[in-house]
């Protein structure tokens, strides 16, 4: 614990990168675009390869088992899943975590889809629930993030995972699984890949936390009959990607720096992911859904304090030095309501800070509690 923790500050709110991550990128990010743009010259500065640099493409498809056809590759996650849903007919339903990515929450919603949330458990999602709600609503999709889940942490389990796969595809709902933080694992352990078979499940992903988030780029991996609806959309929409980006992160894999790169961000984010899960269990506990194991988030529910108070208690914990922010946002809206009787509804951020920060900032959050309980 910090000494002089007067002059100490946290700001929970913002999943960014470290930056000494960023940092330690730069003379490889300099090398890479330099090389990329000599190498391939005019054919990653003109217009092309509308469903991303094909080198990449490949090298993606390599990782995933799969037909390069498959992959398209874009500026970033959350432009694919936007595509995505560009791609469904209006008004489709789409079940979502009770607690998800804010912005895929509120992007669904602006092309009219209706969002039916299912609740989470240490485990993954509720079956049972999710069978109910299958049953009973006609569902286009499910949307869920299974690997450090954003924002409550949670890491689904293996058996989770396919069960859910098992009810989308008997009930022809498309499964879509959101899998960035699937490589950053700090605790020693490697996450089961998903297997992807000719009907699915969709997967998507970014190399934004994975690398840089300056950087823009994103994929995902669609049934072999999507291709096409999905190109159309793609290219009504923005043409090609961004391709000096596409063809540095290309060599970036191929060189094995990426895996390198992967390796280095585990042992920095490590340390910082122990002092949370530490600061939380003796601070906070019971307030968080499952161990942090990896990723950028977990969340807080904070029980004895009512939401009329959100305001005051978030300008309470800044008047400490402490950044915080609710996550109604990031509720399935049709839950919204019996989230807010729990409770206030945080979500918290870890890897960009130093552990004694880390921890000096739970202390005050917890301070913030006592003082509101
Ligand atoms: C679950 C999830 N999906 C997608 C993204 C967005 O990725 P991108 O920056 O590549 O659009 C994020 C970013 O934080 C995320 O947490």
């Amino acid at each position: 614990m910090a000494k002089e923790s007067e002059n100490l500050s946290i700001n929970f709110l913002r999943g960014v990168p470290s930056e000494e991550a960023l940092s330690h990128l730069i003379p490889m990010a300099a090398e890479g675009y330099e090389k990329a743009i000599n190498r391939y010259g005019t054919e990653v500065l003109q217009y092309g390869h509308f469903l991303g640099f094909k080198p990449l493409r490949e090298l993606i498809a390599d990782d995933h088992h799969v037909d390069p056809e498959r992959v398209i590759v874009g500026n970033g996650g959350l432009e694919m899943i936007s595509l995505f849903f560009k791609s469904l007919p209006r008004e489709s339903n789409i079940i979502v975590e009770e607690a998800s990515y804010d912005r895929v929450l509120l992007d669904a919603r602006r092309y009219g889809h209706h969002l039916i949330g299912v609740k989470l458990t240490p485990e993954g999602i509720d079956l049972v629930q999710f069978q109910k709600i299958v049953d009973k609503a006609a569902a286009k999709v499910f949307y869920g993030i299974p690997f450090h889940q954003n924002p409550t942490g949670i890491n689904y389990t293996v058996d989770n995972r396919k069960a859910v796969e098992r009810i989308c595809r008997k009930k022809d709902i498309l499964c879509l699984w959101d899998v960035c933080y699937q490589d950053l694992r700090y605790d020693g352990k490697t996450n089961v890949p998903i297997e992807i078979s000719e009907w699915g499940p969709i997967l998507t992903s970014s190399f934004t936390k994975t690398i840089s988030p300056g950087t823009k780029c994103g994929y995902t991996i669609v049934p072999s009959h999507y291709v096409e609806h999905l190109s159309g959309i793609i290219a009504n929409t923005r043409i090609n990607p961004n391709l000096p980006t596409q063809a540095f992160i290309a060599d970036f894999i191929q060189s094995g720096r990426y895996d390198d790169y992967l390796k280095y961000l585990r042992e920095l984010y490590k340390p910082r992911m122990d002092a949370l899960n530490r600061a939380l269990n003796a601070m906070l506990p019971g307030a968080f859904p499952a161990a942090i194991t990896g990723g950028f988030f977990t969340s807080l529910t904070l029980g004895g304090i009512s939401v009329d108070d959100d305001a005051a208690f978030i300008a309470s914990a800044k008047e400490s030095g402490v950044g915080i922010a609710t996550a109604w946002d990031a509720v399935a809206p049709d839950l919204r309501q019996g989230m807010r009787k729990k409770g206030l509804f945080l979500r918290l951020t870890f890897p960009a800070y130093a552990s004694e920060n880390i921890e000096w900032g739970i202390s005050k959050l917890k301070d913030t509690v006592e003082l509101f309980s």
